[in-house]
């Protein structure tokens, strides 16, 4: 029945947590055609989702507010609305603990209002990303023990009375040429039946799926892929600082070595790792490690090279200032750049914002420009925000240090006013005239 009711897009969808991924995941179902209800803690957020106004840069108002309109999104606080849908999708936040373990707390928020709604032919997916073994080791309990209430537990059965399947979402906020739709979708449900019902629901909307053997195999998948990035621009921050030493330049490098077609795949160096994932989750996997008597080394190695990387960028502040006779005491700055990649608004875990720390204590002076973080507030001191970025800016600055490489910037017509430049994306690459004021990690 619920095969039927998929096939035929009437079965009823739910989305709990509406953020980054979220959000992206409700259009794109209700685009399929699906009714699809939204579900987030956030009354202000949905509030604003009601008059069609999206937060999230991936879905714009012009898509969002025509489905809210129509009807073919519902957004709602209101968990009760579990019990009328036959597919949901967890897509909360999985954050870390002061002490670097897993956060589980909004995933087992969430699943026990799903299992307090579970009825029969319902399908679970989990999307956030975890540690594997979340799916059947938090989850599948929980729903199991509501679902037999009054029966007895042992006659519940997981593929037969209801579905679940975890499927990790690989969404890159800001990434215009893979969205949600064209990226490959990983499945693995509890059992198989489970992953036929879920790839059923996702063949839907997204172009192209993949089948894994298990939850834990599609848990461990999405792990692998965020630990290998955090690994290699751990590598290759560690080669920055060695090309730094030596005097070579490490930009240069990666351009030509990316030149082999094969058995090269470039990664670069930058003032550390940002975003709600990269520097996160490696830490989910190097903990569930731990309870196998395995020290995970690469990641920590990774995790500890990256996290240097802010204050090697003030080093380089430092270094580019004496070459001016002038200390960082006092200078004064223009920070280019918040979030922690380019083209989008996200500072979640962005590395400006250590760097931004280190310098307060050194007491520099300085002002922020990003042309899509205009509040910021950090350790309750609001940081000012400079806009627009004029030449009057640039030029009454010691030194402008470029800490993301947004796009929108002219860095020509930048280096051409500033007296000093501390770049960490490589930003100035093109820029011809002023290459002696330009000092790059
Ligand atoms: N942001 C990314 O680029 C990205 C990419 C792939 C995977 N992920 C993973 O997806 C998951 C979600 O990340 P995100 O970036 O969308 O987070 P987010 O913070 O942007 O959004 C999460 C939303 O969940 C809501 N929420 C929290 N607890 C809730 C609950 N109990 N019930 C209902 N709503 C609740 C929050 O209010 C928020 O709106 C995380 O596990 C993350 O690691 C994120």
């Amino acid at each position: 029945m619920i095969l039927e009711k998929i096939e035929t897009r009437t079965a009823r969808s739910g989305v709990i947590g509406l953020g980054y991924v979220g959000l992206p995941l409700t259009v794109a179902i209700a685009r399929a055609g699906f009714r699809v209800t939204g579900i987030d803690i956030c009354s202000e957020k949905i509030e604003r989702l009601k008059q069609g106004i999206s937060d999230v840069p991936d879905v714009t108002n012009e898509v969002l507010a025509p489905l809210i309109k129509s009807g073919q999104i519902q957004v709602t606080t209101d968990f009760g609305v579990l019990g009328e849908l036959d597919t949901v999708n967890i897509c909360v936040p999985t954050p870390l603990r002061e002490n670097r373990t897993p956060d589980m707390q909004f995933i087992t928020a969430a699943v026990q209002q799903v299992a307090q709604h579970l009825h029969p032919e319902q399908l679970i997916i989990l999307e956030s990303t975890t540690y594997p073994g979340t799916t059947e080791e938090i989850i599948l309990p929980e729903l199991n023990a509501h679902f037999s209430k009054g029966t007895s537990p042992d006659t519940t059965q997981v593929g037969r009375d209801f579905y679940l399947a975890f499927s990790p979402e690989r969404i890159e906020p800001g990434n215009s040429t893979y969205s949600m739709t064209n990226t490959p979708k990983i499945i693995g449900g509890v059992t198989p039946h489970c992953t036929h019902v879920a790839e059923t629901f996702y063949a839907q909307f997204i172009n192209k799926t993949h089948t894994v053997s298990s939850p834990r195999t599609a848990e461990m998948v999405k792990l692998l892929e965020n630990t290998f990035r955090s690994v290699n621009i751990g590598l290759i921050n560690e080669v920055a600082l060695i090309c730094d030493r030596m005097d070579l330049d490490v930009w240069e490098i990666i351009d030509a070595a990316a030149t082999k077609p094969f058995g090269f795949m470039p990664f670069y160096p930058g003032p550390g790792l940002g975003g709600h994932c990269i520097p996160i989750d490696p830490h989910y996997l190097s903990w569930k490690a731990q309870m196998y008597q395995y020290h995970a080394r690469f990641i920590e190695l990774a995790t500890e090279i990256n996290s240097e990387m802010p204050k090697y960028v003030v080093d380089k502040i430092i270094h580019a200032l004496n070459l001016q006779r002038k200390p960082l005491n006092g200078a004064q700055l223009l920070i280019l750049g918040i979030a922690y990649k380019k083209d989008i608004g996200d500072i979640r875990e962005s590395p400006a914002l250590e760097v931004i720390r280190l310098i307060l204590d050194k007491k520099a002076d300085f002002l922020y420009h990003d042309p899509y973080v205009k509040d910021l507030s950090l350790d309750d001191r609001n940081i000012y925000h400079s806009e627009p970025l004029t030449a009057d800016l640039v030029e009454n600055a010691d030194c402008v240090v470029i800490l993301t490489d947004h796009d929108v910037i002219d860095y020509c017509w930048l280096v051409e006013h500033a007296q000093l430049v501390v770049d960490t994306r490589n930003a100035t690459r093109s820029v011809k005239k002023g290459q002696e004021k330009i000092i790059k990690i």
